[in-house]
């Protein structure tokens, strides 16, 4: 049987048919997509949910501010998506009349899309054929064809692999190949210890016998950052501060912070002292960084000290109102246990 068949076959059993994005509407098929970009379906469902809820079209994200949106994400990490997605969607209402493009060039040139989201658009959305190649699917093709990727540089692989996915395409159902591919890889195909016995492409793939050189040595090293926050308390205000010049992060709030240089050995004493600290340090992890968090909080008597702080880019926050903006992961682990602490006192 051809592998395409293969594919289709297993779709038709258990390929998955009900996710929330799966209607033919570009705007949730776009949205979907930027989401489960370098994330997995379960953790992207629920933010979905939440995101089509406040905002229900193209036109509702290009007018809405930007701390809202980044509101919505915040959790989800890789800001930067988030960020493109506004952008796109200013674009599409001020230069395409507020309706996504169906041409495969001029999705291509939107921020945040490249080629194989582009593709993935304009498969789900209109059936049109257009190869996916995510990590995923890159990961099936390179055990299936036993490529040795040690040899080779990136773009040398991903050259190969889009030429052996557009010739693996189906003309007839190519939507739904493409989805199978990715759920074949996020489900079965998966990074350590596949389930090799229940895919449909076990008869032919060369994963089994020549396993060892698939594998790319690891070459970074994991980063290390250290960051000591100060969590100003007046009552129940505090200060944060919208940054937008690390790496990460871009455009959330948090409290003002210090960066340091951090060994594991000095983590380990850190952590030894710390009843000196009202709340504990820990270790958050994104991307390749090992974030050392160490959180201190400064009492202050006199509010007059936090409106010299009342500056572009600084907000005073009160701990007990909602506002709508972009807060990281760890800074909310670091808020809710801040907002116990102070709840504890009164
Ligand atoms: N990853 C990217 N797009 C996806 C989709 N439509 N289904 C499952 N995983 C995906």
């Amino acid at each position: 049987m051809l592998f395409s068949q293969k594919i289709l076959n297993w779709f038709h059993l258990n390929g998955r048919k009900n996710l929330p994005w799966q209607k033919k509407n570009t705007y949730l098929i776009w949205l979907s997509e930027i989401m489960l970009q370098q994330t997995q379906v379960k953790i992207v469902i629920p933010y979905f949910k939440k995101f089509i809820k406040i905002f229900p079209n193209v036109l509702s994200v290009a007018n809405s501010n930007i701390n809202k949106i980044l509101h919505i994400w915040s959790g989800l990490g890789y800001y930067q998506r988030a960020h493109n997605l506004h952008k796109t969607a200013i674009i599409i209402k001020n230069q395409y009349n507020g309706i996504f493009p169906d041409n495969f060039t001029e999705i291509k040139k939107l921020p945040g899309i490249g080629q194989s989201t582009a593709g993935a658009i304009l498969s789900f959305s209109y059936n049109f054929r257009y190869p996916i190649l995510d990590s995923n699917i890159k990961r099936i093709l390179i055990r299936f064809h036993g490529i040795n990727i040690q040899d080779k540089k990136k773009n040398q692989i991903d050259k190969i692999l889009w030429k052996l996915i557009d010739q693996y395409l189906p003309i007839h159902n190519s939507s739904q190949f493409n989805q199978a591919m990715m759920d074949i890889g996020s489900l079965i195909c998966i990074p350590s210890n596949p389930k090799c016995l229940i895919c449909p492409l076990k008869k032919n793939c060369k994963y089994q016998s020549i396993k060892t050189h698939l594998i790319r040595k690891k070459k970074h090293k994991k980063d290390t950052i250290g960051l000591l926050f100060s969590i100003i308390q007046y009552n129940n205000i505090t200060v944060l501060q919208k940054n937008n010049n690390i790496l990460f992060w871009k455009g959330l709030f948090y409290f003002p912070f210090t960066l340091f240089n951090i060994s594991e050995l000095k983590w380990k004493k850190i952590k030894k002292n710390k009843k000196k600290l009202e709340i504990n340090p820990f270790i958050h992890r994104i991307y390749n960084k090992k974030i050392y968090i160490i959180p201190q909080i400064i009492q202050i008597k006199k509010i007059f000290i936090l409106n010299i702080l009342k500056i572009k880019q600084i907000l005073l926050f009160n701990i007990f109102q909602k506002e709508e903006i972009g807060i990281p992961a760890p800074m909310k682990i670091l808020l809710d246990i801040f907002k116990k602490k102070i709840w504890e006192k009164k």
